[in-house]
């Protein structure tokens, strides 16, 4: 009971920013001829079912929404699609190890470079978290896979972030479920079911809109708290690249240490929102949800998709209201994503060089210890913005001048430390 009466104070937080966001908004930049969606829809107060009430299985509502209800199950298929993937987006099953070896070199040490497979759709996320080979802390795991997390959450409290992952998981049935995103209310409302986010949400400066919130509960950049497991948002400082950066760097947080370096390194996980926000369509208002899940036409009935995929499956549903040219649209999208894809591939080259040049040194002579440091410093900041790019899963199209940024930097960053082991001969 204790929660739930913690979940309406973090509610009445947030209901309390909005009206100062609303307040203080500024001025949107004027872009010709587009206009944003029509109306912005708003996160209410949200009331949380007791656990015996809550409807966390999606076919209770296979009846009342048989649409929406089908097209979120096609978020199990793989392969099956109408439109044509993109070249570098939305293919399935892909295996990151095979495709960019680097990153068993610049991951050596942590799981990553053991397994990595590409996302695949919301039907799978508890399976695949179930499957991974990669070690799990706790059940806080479970927050982005599973509309039972909530349940869990009310019912054992934040005893829940340490509990073990396998037992915890026994009794978990469903993957992510309607519940995650509208608790017992789909139609109604978007409701936030992650802690975590509810209490991300009150660090932003901008409300962002419901369409993207119900994504950001999960797709963002988090990390364990160490001593009580649980799932953090490292927004105190903003959550663009180096404000991120400074708060794990003012608490001396690391993931890992790279074995071959003692770099301490921090892991990325999939930072979609922070690198969408602040790009042009974010600027107008453009929700994940308008791309990912945009109002489709199906046997003379239209209904809101909830098949999140990928929006080039359905340009002119997602990108046709703005954008008339559907071809022009998807090579200028991966026109974009090549690019940066380019460009990431180019800076992991330096780092692997960076890393082996770097553990060379370490092992034929001995150097000054802030000479290490140093290059530790220079070898973190560097595969960190690599990283961030690397892992969002837009292959730079959410924000193709922050990615740009991001990888210039990294790329400077590397070249100053590979200057410097130069300096070391
Ligand atoms: C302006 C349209 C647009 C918006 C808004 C948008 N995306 Fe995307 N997103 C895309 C495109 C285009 C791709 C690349 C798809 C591809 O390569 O096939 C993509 C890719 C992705 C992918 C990888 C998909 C895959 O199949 O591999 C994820 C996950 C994703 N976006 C999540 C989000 C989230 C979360 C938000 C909001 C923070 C968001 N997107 C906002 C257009 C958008
Ligand atoms: C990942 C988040 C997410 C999940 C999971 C989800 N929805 Fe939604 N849903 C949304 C968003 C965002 C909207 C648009 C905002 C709104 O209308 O409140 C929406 C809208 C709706 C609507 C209103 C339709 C419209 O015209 O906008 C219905 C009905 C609905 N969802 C039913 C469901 C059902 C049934 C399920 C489970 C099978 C489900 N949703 C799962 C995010 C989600
Ligand atoms: C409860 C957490 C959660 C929420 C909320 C959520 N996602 Fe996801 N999403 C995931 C996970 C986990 C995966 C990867 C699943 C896997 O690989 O098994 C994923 C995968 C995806 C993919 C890749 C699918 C594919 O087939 O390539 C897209 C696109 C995506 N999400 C978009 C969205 C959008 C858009 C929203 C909001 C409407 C959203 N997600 C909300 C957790 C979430
Ligand atoms: C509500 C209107 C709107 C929607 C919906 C929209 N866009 Fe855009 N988009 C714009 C505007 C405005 C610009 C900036 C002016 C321009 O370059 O045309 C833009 C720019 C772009 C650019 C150039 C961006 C850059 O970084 O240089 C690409 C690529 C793009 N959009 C792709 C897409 C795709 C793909 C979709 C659908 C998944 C989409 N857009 C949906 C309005 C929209």
């Amino acid at each position: 009971m204790r929660k739930v009466i913690c979940w309406g104070i973090i509610y009445i937080m947030i209901m309390g920013m909005t009206a100062i966001t609303t307040g203080c908004a500024r001025e949107e930049e004027e872009l010709p001829g587009e206009e944003a969606p029509e109306e912005e829809l708003r996160i209410p107060f949200g009331d949380v079912p007791a656990p015996e009430d809550m409807i966390v299985d999606a076919a209770h509502w296979k009846d009342r929404y048989p649409m929406i209800y089908e097209s979120f199950l096609r978020t199990s298929r793989m392969g099956d699609f109408t439109v044509e993937d993109s070249t570098l987006g939305g293919l399935h099953p892909a295996d990151y190890l095979e495709k960019y070896p680097n990153i068993k070199i610049l991951y050596d040490g942590i799981g990553f470079s053991k397994e990595y497979y590409v996302a695949r759709g919301h039907y799978y996320a508890l399976e695949d978290v179930i499957n991974t080979a990669r070690p799990k802390p706790g059940a806080s795991c479970l927050a982005c896979k599973t509309g039972e997390y909530e349940k869990l959450y009310v019912e054992h409290g934040e005893d829940l972030f340490r509990m073990d992952f396998h037992e915890t998981v026994q009794g978990v049935e469903h993957s992510i479920s309607c519940y995650t995103c509208h608790r017992n209310e789909p139609g109604e409302n978007v409701h936030i079911t992650a802690p975590h986010f509810a209490i991300g949400l009150t660090k932003l400066e901008e409300e962002p809109p419901a369409g993207t919130q119900a994504c950001a509960q999960c797709h963002v950049e988090y990390y364990f708290d160490a001593d009580t497991g649980e799932v953090v948002l490292p927004w105190d400082n903003g959550i663009e690249i180096d404000e991120i950066e400074a708060y794990f760097d003012e608490r001396g947080f690391y993931d890992w240490k790279h074995p071959r370096t003692g770099t301490p390194l921090i892991k990325v996980q999939h930072p979609e929102f922070e690198m969408y926000t602040g790009s042009i369509h974010d600027r107008m208002r453009i929700s994940c949800m308008d791309c990912h899940m945009p109002m489709v036409e199906e046997e003379g009935e239209t209904y809101r998709s909830h098949w999140a995929k990928s929006p080039l499956k359905t340009v002119e549903e997602s990108c046709g209201q703005c954008h008339q040219d559907a071809e022009g649209i998807i090579t200028q999208t991966e026109d974009i994503q090549r690019e940066i894809d380019e460009m990431q591939v180019e800076v992991s080259d330096m780092l692997v060089k960076l890393i082996e040049d770097f553990a060379a040194a370490l092992d034929e002579r001995t150097m000054e210890q802030d000479v290490v440091q140093q290059l530790q410093t220079l070898h973190r900041r560097a595969q960190y913005r690599w990283d961030f790019v690397m892992v969002e899963n837009s292959t730079g199209f959410h924000n193709a001048s922050k990615a740009r940024k991001a990888l210039e930097e990294a790329k400077e960053f590397a070249q100053e430390a590979l200057d410097l082991l130069a300096e070391q001969e």
